[in-house]
């Protein structure tokens, strides 16, 4: 077989056998293959799409690219929560610790920040000595411990979809619904995830960019967790507007944090994390019913046993815990600048795009994945959608290290937001649930 045949046929828009891909995969893993070739075939992929058959093909050759971990008699109860990725999103650090504090056994494998969002591992990583570096056998333990686990996708672990979506982040090749559903349901193949509840977002802080395409994704996702005898579901959420109030490592953790010392019950951060826990305790057949379920998940918050359970997770991992308490043990920037609403009014938006530029311009974000990102920068929205802002008062704050960074943050941030005199109508953030337990699977 020859990788630049394939390449061929795919751009013709004909289908690949299981061998063929199992052939891409492992000839790209191993070097054979080089990064111009598989650029070439995932850009070919990106414009003649996959059938069910080559995705389930892609996402098994994925999976079993490296290790597998195995969790034992464990095994079908554990259940990892995924984002596609968005601006301001940190439903991963409040949403582990919650569904821990529940009961459930959670594995998850985080992603480094890519493009523009802020990845899991290096938030994490803002909190001093915290090691998400874990090797299968320390995962493994750390669940049978504590009933949660955060770690980076070690090397051993779905090696080729690491190479491989590290190279579609370059060539700007994310949104294909092939392309992230294998990614996505093969690092849970690797993790030893047997349930997956994954939040698919849409809106200009996405990869996918429209409703449509969230959707098209959501059905992919369903469809070939299904094929592969995983238990998958998907909730389609908006990311026009960044989640919570802040954007960067450091300042969403410690929003983070806020939220499981129950201080930000209301909001976007709040509503999206109850929603997905509700979900996901529905999902395991905890619950029946949303109300009880949230209500449930909001006594953990209150209770304090969600954050102590962050506490334990920080501890297990080599972190430090004080950080809870004294929010200076994080790396702190050089520069914090106040910007005033030039005008007063309601704030109708806040483009996450805008945003999500922002935080580059600072060096929360990195364009390559060997490139570093600075921890402690960030932007922390003072208002948000729907509210009233009076000129002269903080509409947002720069977490800078350079006044020539904050300078071109604060003209995104400007550009960001609309004002005018009407209170907008409130939008729901969640589109719609889809799930591999629904028995209608055409969604
Ligand atoms: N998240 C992933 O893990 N992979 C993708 O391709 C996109 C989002």
């Amino acid at each position: 077989m020859n990788f630049s045949d394939l390449i061929e046929k795919k751009k013709q828009g004909k289908a690949h056998s299981e061998e063929e891909i199992n052939f891409i995969v492992s000839s790209y893993v191993s070097g054979e293959a080089s990064d111009a070739q598989a650029a070439a075939w995932t850009a070919a992929v990106y414009f003649k799409g996959m059938t069910l058959d080559e995705t389930v093909y892609l996402t098994e050759a994925l999976g079993k690219s490296g290790k597998v971990i195995n969790f034992g008699v464990l095994g079908d109860k554990i259940i990892d929560k995924h984002s596609t990725g968005g601006v301001g999103d940190k439903v991963t650090i409040t949403l582990i610790p919650l569904l821990a504090a529940a009961g459930l056994p959670v594995a998850k494998l985080a992603d480094r920040t890519l493009g523009a969002s802020a990845g899991t591992v290096d938030k994490l990583e803002a909190i001093p000595y915290l090691n998400t570096n874990l090797s299968s056998q320390m995962i493994v333990n750390q669940v049978k411990n504590i009933n949660a686990v955060i770690a980076s996708q070690a090397d051993d672990l779905a090696p080729a979809d690491k190479k491989m979506y590290a190279l579609r982040n370059e060539i700007a090749i994310l949104n294909s619904a092939p392309l992230v559903a294998s990614s996505i349901i093969a690092k849970k193949i690797a993790s030893g995830a047997s349930n997956i509840i994954i939040d698919v977002k849409y809106g200009s802080g996405a990869c996918m960019r429209t409703l449509d395409d969230a959707n098209e994704l959501a059905g992919l996702l369903v469809k070939t967790a299904k094929r592969l005898g995983k238990s998958l579901t998907a909730i389609i959420t908006s990311m026009e507007e960044p989640l919570g109030r802040a954007v960067g490592h450091a300042i969403e953790v410690i929003e983070a944090i806020e939220f499981l010392k129950g201080n930000c019950d209301n909001g976007d951060l709040a509503g999206l994390t109850y929603a997905i826990g509700a979900a996901a305790l529905l999902h395991m057949d905890l619950y029946n019913n949303d109300a009880e379920a949230v209500s449930y998940l909001k006594h953990l918050v209150h209770s304090g046993k969600a954050l102590d359970k962050f506490r334990e997770l920080i501890i297990a991992q080599g972190g430090a815990p004080e950080v809870i308490e004294n929010y200076d043990r994080f790396v702190l920037p050089a520069y914090k600048i106040e910007c005033e609403a030039k005008k007063s009014g309601y704030i109708q938006e806040i483009s996450a795009d805008s945003i999500a530029n922002a935080a580059k311009a600072l060096g929360a974000f990195r364009d390559g994945m060997s490139k570093p990102v600075d921890l402690s920068v960030g932007i922390y929205l003072n208002k948000k959608s729907g509210e009233y802002v009076r000129k002269g008062e903080v509409l947002f704050t720069i977490y800078a290290n350079s006044e020539e960074s904050a300078k071109i943050a604060q003209m995104y941030c400007d550009n960001a937001f609309s004002v005018s005199e009407s209170k907008p109508s409130h939008n729901s953030l969640i589109y719609k649930i889809v799930s591999t337990k629904d028995e209608d699977e055409n969604v």
